[in-house]
């Protein structure tokens, strides 16, 4: 009875799915993605069953949101490190002291400065896909969080790709594009590099399009607005008027899962099947702080 309906909540057809043996409850947030879990304290070890349900759910919803957590920071890396091995983000300044896996994302002020990442990710992407390895998923924990604003967007690049006729996704899959960590920093979204800045030290690296995930092998449009400079393999006119369109497709509103923030809120999300962005509509008086672990993706 209890695989019966975990496999039937796994294809999506049930809301919710009570984990009976493991007091763990797995309820859909949204038709296209995401589902919360209730009845998992993230600050304790998993039991193989609670893993092997939590990374079922994972692979299938491709977000979830466990609320009322209490976590340091070595949980989160004791958690997330489960998945595959932490990634160290480029910009060192917003490091944990102590802890170089967990990257702060913060408008707290300190000595004049922000305690992490102010206004991160502002623009939709998936995290790290300028790295020759790119990212199998994130766990980001919202420590001090507007009451109101500042909230995360998702949408399911797999649902993207699903959704394109037959014709373009057979081009798509011949296509690879071009990735770089200073291409978000262009163009306004944030600022211009220097010499000698970090946004200089990752070279360009080269992806296909289209990407298989690694564990259950349904494909996903993997370029995004953040990172992607352009597919290679079409004229510059083109190459812009393709992306363009297929931003626009895979980040429609009626796709898309918002959440609000509450305070102990830790989010794991798919970077393979999804792409995300923050909403920056609120200003410095509202502290926005918040630690992230980012998981490689070992399996491709
Ligand atoms: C991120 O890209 O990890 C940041 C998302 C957010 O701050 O909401």
């Amino acid at each position: 009875m209890r695989a019966m309906s975990v496999a039937r909540a796994q294809e999506g057809k049930l809301d919710s799915v009570r984990e009976d043996n493991l007091a763990m409850e797995i309820k859909r947030v949204t038709p296209i993605l995401g589902a919360e879990i209730i009845g998992v304290d993230l600050s304790k070890p998993l039991s193989n069953a609670e893993f092997d349900t939590v990374h079922k759910a994972f692979v299938t919803h491709s977000v979830l949101i466990f609320r009322d957590q209490d976590l340091s920071a070595q949980n989160m890396i004791d958690f997330s490190s489960q998945f595959g091995p932490l990634m160290i983000h480029v910009l060192k300044e917003s490091l944990l002291e102590g802890h170089p896996e967990i990257y702060k994302l913060s408008n707290r002020r300190k000595k004049g400065k922000s305690e992490g990442r102010a206004y991160a990710g502002q623009y939709w992407h998936s995290d790290l896909t300028y790295e020759p390895r790119p990212s199998l998923g994130s766990l980001l924990y919202g420590i001090e969080v507007p009451e109101v604003g500042g909230d995360t967007l998702f949408a399911s690049t797999a649902h993207a790709f699903e959704t394109l006729s037959p014709t373009l996704q057979t081009m798509l899959e011949g296509l690879t594009a071009e990735h770089l960590f200073a291409h978000a920093f262009r163009g306004g979204i944030n600022r211009a590099a220097r010499d000698g800045d970090p946004l200089n030290e990752r070279p360009a690296v080269h992806h296909p399009v289209v990407r298989p995930h690694s564990v259950t092998g349904r494909k996903s449009l993997f370029v995004n607005e953040g990172f992607t400079v352009r597919i290679n393999e079409l004229t510059p006119d083109e190459s812009s008027a393709m992306l363009s369109f297929l931003f626009n497709h895979m980040t429609r509103p009626d796709v898309v899962l918002r959440h609000h923030w509450r305070p102990g809120d830790a989010i794991l999300w798919d970077n393979r099947a999804l792409v995300h962005r923050g909403v920056n509509d609120y200003g410095d008086e509202d502290i926005r702080h918040m630690h992230r672990t980012t998981i490689e993706d070992r399996l491709v």
